[in-house]
């Protein structure tokens, strides 16, 4: 990693800016005048958050004492046990829950598929609808979904070049896949730099995988694709964070030979445990149906090569249907909080807010904000017991 993609590193914060409700699973359906109500009270709870959060940060910015340089990079545990603003919360609205108890009783009374069924193809082909790809794979991971893809374009004993800054699922599905993963550095985007790409490709370079770092897609994207194609080298994303994020009005996803969701509970729309793979391509479509499933060609047992088990339950379909129709009300809730944010910690000297190019509709998994280099980290995660805030991503490389 660069001095300064370590600096863009030491100085990055996220802050969940989660704007949805939950109502935990367990609950009885509460009526719809009830779940308003409560819908209502957690906004207003989460905007009285928002701003003692923004008050406690401009504190922190100003305040002399905190303002020591340190390298320690020890994690220091707040002492709570209960976050004002939480990093990531799931919302599954109550005719979501119906739908998915409904079709789960449907499975068991007609004993039909618990993997590999209708909804598991109801979902594929949803998504692939809602993202404008052709074809869409499920599987049971992110992680699963990139390295399924990056077989498919067969790195083995080739190199990938990924970004400094992200997961280190991304690097990891390389490795797993038989590639030698390159690191290119960062812009101040957090996106892998596409210059910093040109000057690590080599006779062995295979593929670059992008990632969209907290659902943003890089105004530089289009430049990456061109490098790409130049060179005749695949362009994957990794699309864990950006699910219904655009550029250009072109969602994640579309942009390479292929993209890989991840369905995490902590993303943007959750399954618990998923992925998703979406693609133009109809060789690497037939591959990835085949590599998911032990590399069976067409569902028997006799198999192209050696294979693995990335195939989703059909009940994380069902999740992924329902939240796929809430996707664009998710966004929207989270772009409006975002807004609120913005008007907030607008006012605070020297925090920088992640600039949002106008091409860009970033999905908000993550607010972006950058704290002066002075503010010691570990003193204000002590300080500031009211929210969550997380480092991308430790270590980076
Ligand atoms: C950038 C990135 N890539 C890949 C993954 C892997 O996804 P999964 O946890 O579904 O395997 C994650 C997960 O958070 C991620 O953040």
């Amino acid at each position: 990693m660069s001095a300064k993609s370590r600096t863009i590193f030491r100085r990055n914060i996220a802050v969940g800016p989660d704007p949805r409700t939950r109502l935990k699973t367990g609950e009885s359906p509460a009526s719809s005048l009830a779940a308003f109500v409560l819908m209502i009270c957690v906004c207003v709870f989460e905007i009285l958050s928002a701003i003692s959060f923004a008050n406690e940060l401009y504190a922190i910015v100003r305040e002399p004492s905190l303002e020591r340089e340190s390298d320690s990079l020890n994690m220091i545990e707040p002492a709570v046990g209960f976050m004002k603003v939480p990093a990531t919360k799931y919302y599954f609205p109550p005719e979501s829950i119906d739908f998915i108890i409904e079709k789960t009783r449907e499975i068991f009374a007609t004993g039909s598929y618990l993997a590999m069924g209708k909804y598991g193809d109801q979902f594929e082909k949803e998504f692939a609808q809602y993202n404008g790809s052709k074809y869409a794979v499920t599987t049971n991971s992110g992680t699963g979904a990139l390295e399924i893809i990056l077989r498919a374009i067969g790195v083995e004993g080739q190199e990938v070049i990924v970004p400094t800054n992200t997961f280190g699922a991304t690097a990891f599905a390389v490795v797993r896949a038989g590639g030698k993963p390159v690191f290119a550095d960062c812009l101040s985007d957090l996106n892998i730099d596409p210059n910093d790409v040109a000057s690590k490709i080599s006779d062995k370079t295979k593929a670059v995988v992008t990632v969209h770092i907290g659902g943003l897609i890089s105004s530089t994207l289009p430049l990456l694709k061109e490098l790409c194609s130049r060179k005749g080298i695949q362009l994957v994303e990794d699309a864990a964070h950006a699910h219904g994020s655009a550029l250009g009005g072109r969602k994640a996803g579309t942009f390479g030979l292929a993209g890989a969701f991840s369905f995490f509970s902590t993303k943007v729309m959750t399954t618990g445990e998923g992925g998703m793979i979406t693609t133009d391509n109809q060789d690497l479509y037939e591959q990835a149906m085949i590599l998911r499933d032990q590399a069976k060609r067409g569902g028997r047992n006799f198999h192209e090569s050696i294979g693995y088990n990335w195939r989703m339950p059909e009940f994380q379909a069902l999740l992924g249907i329902t939240q796929l129709r809430s996707l664009e009300y998710f966004i929207q809730e989270r772009s409006k909080i975002a807004k609120f944010y913005d008007s907030k910690l607008g006012g605070i000297p020297s925090l920088e807010r992640l600039p949002i190019p106008a091409e860009a509709r970033p999905n908000f998994y993550k607010y972006v904000a950058f704290l002066p280099k002075r503010v010691n980290r570990e003193a204000m995660h002590l300080k500031t017991t009211g929210f969550r805030e997380i480092r991308f991503y430790k270590p980076s490389v």
